[in-house]
């Protein structure tokens, strides 16, 4: 089959073209960004069919290729973690508005999964000191494949669950795309979705406990002019600001690029 041909097969899925041409390159070994050379190039008929049986079961296109674009960047992703989302992006650009000029800081991101959030502002800031913290040691290790494919050094690894987390040093940034989903929304969530590990995507007190938990230990991990960088669900934005009312915090919410509140950014009053 050539790739014009397999192009139409993944379409019949459902999935945007950009992920066709996605799994095609990874089928050809070739860069993303080389595919339109390759239209008529023939893939391996028995690699075809893999793939396409996979899409069959709704396995997510990145849990195929292992690997997932993040801000520009491609991350090595598999099972054990999130899917890195475009949406988070939005979160990036905050960290970049406020600290672009910034030097030395400390930087710490809660629930990091493939490392994207931190790996990313590490890149994009100078001369940072990134600590990744999350309950997954299959997360971490991806992670650190993900550090090591970036030639990025000196970073701190922590498995540990943040619910019961305390720490002696303060950040000046916190970063976090907590679990954030009820039980009841995760019930009816897409199928390819609940390929993704449950823990990175459910969350108790109806997918506040997170917020909840750092809010509540704001002034232990975060220096006295620091911020904290949540991602929140659609829906949550008055749940969260509320939290930072109530720990006597400030608060501003910015929205994604479909409108609706994504990133919650909470200070010191
Ligand atoms: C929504 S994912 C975010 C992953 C990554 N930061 C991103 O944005 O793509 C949430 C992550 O939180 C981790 N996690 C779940 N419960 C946790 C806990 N109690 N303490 C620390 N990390 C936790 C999961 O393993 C998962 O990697």
């Amino acid at each position: 089959m050539v790739v014009n041909e397999f192009l139409k097969e993944v379409k019949k899925f459902g999935l945007p073209l950009s992920h066709g041409l996605d799994i095609a390159s990874y089928l050809l070994d070739i860069n993303y960004n080389d595919i339109g050379s390759y239209y008529n190039a023939v893939l391996e008929e028995n690699k075809v069919e893999i793939v396409l049986e996979k899409l069959k079961q709704h396995i997510p296109t990145a849990y195929i290729t292992g690997r997932k674009e993040f801000y520009g960047r491609e991350f090595i992703v598999n099972e054990d973690v999130l899917i890195p989302r475009v949406e988070t992006e939005i979160l990036i650009d905050e960290v970049l508005k406020k600290y672009k000029d910034g030097s030395n800081l400390e930087i710490i991101d809660i629930c990091s999964g493939s490392g994207a959030i931190g790996l990313t502002v590490m890149q994009e800031l100078n001369n940072c000191h990134l600590t990744l913290l999350d309950i997954s040691q299959k997360a971490i290790e991806i992670s650190k494949k993900n550090a090591d494919k970036f030639n990025l050094k000196n970073i701190k690894y922590i498995c540990s669950d943040i619910l019961l987390y305390t720490t002696a040093k303060k950040y000046d940034i916190v970063l976090c795309n907590p679990p954030y989903i009820s039980y009841d929304e995760y019930e009816g969530l897409q199928e390819e979705v609940k390929y993704e590990p449950k823990n990175a995507l459910v969350a108790d007190d109806n997918g506040l406990i997170f917020y909840k938990n750092i809010l509540s230990k704001f002034s232990l991990l975060c220096k006295s002019n620091g911020a904290v960088f949540f991602e929140i669900g659609a829906n949550q934005a008055d749940s969260v600001m509320g939290i930072a009312k109530v720990n006597n915090l400030m608060a501003e919410c910015v929205k994604d690029y479909s409108l609706n509140n994504r990133v919650i950014i909470v200070y010191n009053k």
